[in-house]
């Protein structure tokens, strides 16, 4: 079969990004909006996105910030602590403010101080969550200190997603970002009720990308890299056409020289050139006809939200990702910065 020289889709949506706040909000929604219809926006701000004032609040900011002539819709997430009000969660979805809520177990990532310190402290707001049929968006890793960094996630699920699913068995879930077999694996033999989104890196880079031959701190990102066959296994989830996995970038940036540190900070900003990328892995594993279900149809089926129905087309041109890029409020270096990819967004 030839390659097609372009290739259009209905417009995706980023089921999951860290758009962040003030000058660094300003700087970097255009990217994201460029590329997606909708998004769902993560609420680890500080202080975090708690309440239903809150998440409306960010969301005027947010749609204040979106460049002129870009239609973007926000979906806004409540950021879930051990003192979350069931009643103000289901309002705040009753209301069409909150989409989602979002699972971070206290530090397990950035801005994740406030997250939940045990699961059964939000029991109440996960039955309630699950009567109203609200979405929860889980960082998947386990904390403790005797477990192993490339094992957190493996862990979690056995120790918090499996028991969850068994209390709470309606519960809609999306675990997010995930990084192993283990997940890809309990993903599929889970009900319909869960499915997960993968981001363009671990698609692409194995924890070798950040390790060999020098500390890359632009790799770095939670959960982190794992090994090959785990990015192999996620290749083949996001590629077979499962309405089970779809796209979410986790698109988080962090200054340069907040990751070029003696303790750099996790996130890998990849809003740029998300699509170019992720086409980059369908196109390689022969699978161009489903990456419109990936990035369009998957996310908000699982959602119970329309199709978008604007298109967006990718062409087969060379597209060279610079070193960095200067979003106002800080210098930030993308993900595959200095590479050449071989499909570039049409504007
Ligand atoms: O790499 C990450 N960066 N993972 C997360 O879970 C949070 C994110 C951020 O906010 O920077
Ligand atoms: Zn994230």
């Amino acid at each position: 079969m030839t390659a097609p020289s372009s290739i259009t889709i209905r417009r995706p949506d980023d089921w999951h990004v860290h758009l962040r706040d003030g000058d660094m909000l300003k700087g970097v929604v255009g990217h994201t909006a460029r590329q997606f219809a909708r998004a769902i926006v993560m609420p680890n701000l500080t202080p975090p996105v708690t309440t239903v004032d809150a998440a409306k609040a960010y969301r005027e900011r947010i749609l204040a910030a979106v460049p002129e002539g870009m239609r973007f819709t926000p979906l806004m997430t409540a950021y879930l602590t051990d003192n979350s009000d069931p009643a103000e969660l289901v309002r705040g979805h009753k209301e069409g403010v909150f989409t989602a809520a979002k699972l971070y177990p206290a530090g397990a990532t950035t801005n994740s101080d406030s997250g939940v310190t045990d699961i059964a402290n939000i029991r109440g707001c996960l039955e309630a969550m699950a009567e109203a049929g609200m979405p929860l968006c889980v960082h998947g890793e386990v904390t403790s200190a005797d477990i192993d960094i490339f094992d957190r996630e493996k862990v979690f699920i056995d120790r918090v997603l499996r028991p969850l699913l068994k209390d709470v068995p309606q519960l809609r879930v999306i675990f997010e970002h995930i990084t192993t077999a283990e997940a890809v694996a309990f993903v599929d033999e889970s009900g319909p009720n869960v499915a997960a989104t993968i981001t363009p890196q671990h698609l692409h880079i194995n924890r070798n990308a950040m390790l060999v031959g020098g500390i890359r701190p632009h790799a770095y990102c939670l959960p982190v890299a794992k090994r090959e066959k785990h990015r192999l296994a996620l290749r083949r989830a996001a590629t077979a056409g499962s309405p089970k996995f779809f796209l979410g970038t986790d698109s988080a940036p962090h200054a340069r020289e907040a990751k070029e540190s003696a303790c750099g900070c996790a996130g890998i900003f990849n809003a740029p050139h998300a699509l170019e990328s992720y086409l980059t892995v369908f196109e390689d594993e022969g699978a161009i006809g489903f990456f419109e279900d990936f990035a369009s149809r998957h996310g908000p089926a699982f959602y119970g939200l329309p199709v978008n129905e604007e298109t967006v087309t990718l062409e087969r041109v060379e597209c060279e990702v610079p070193s960095s890029i200067d979003v106002g409020a800080a210098e930030l270096v993308p993900f595959h910065a200095g590479e050449t990819l071989r499909w570039r967004f049409r504007d």
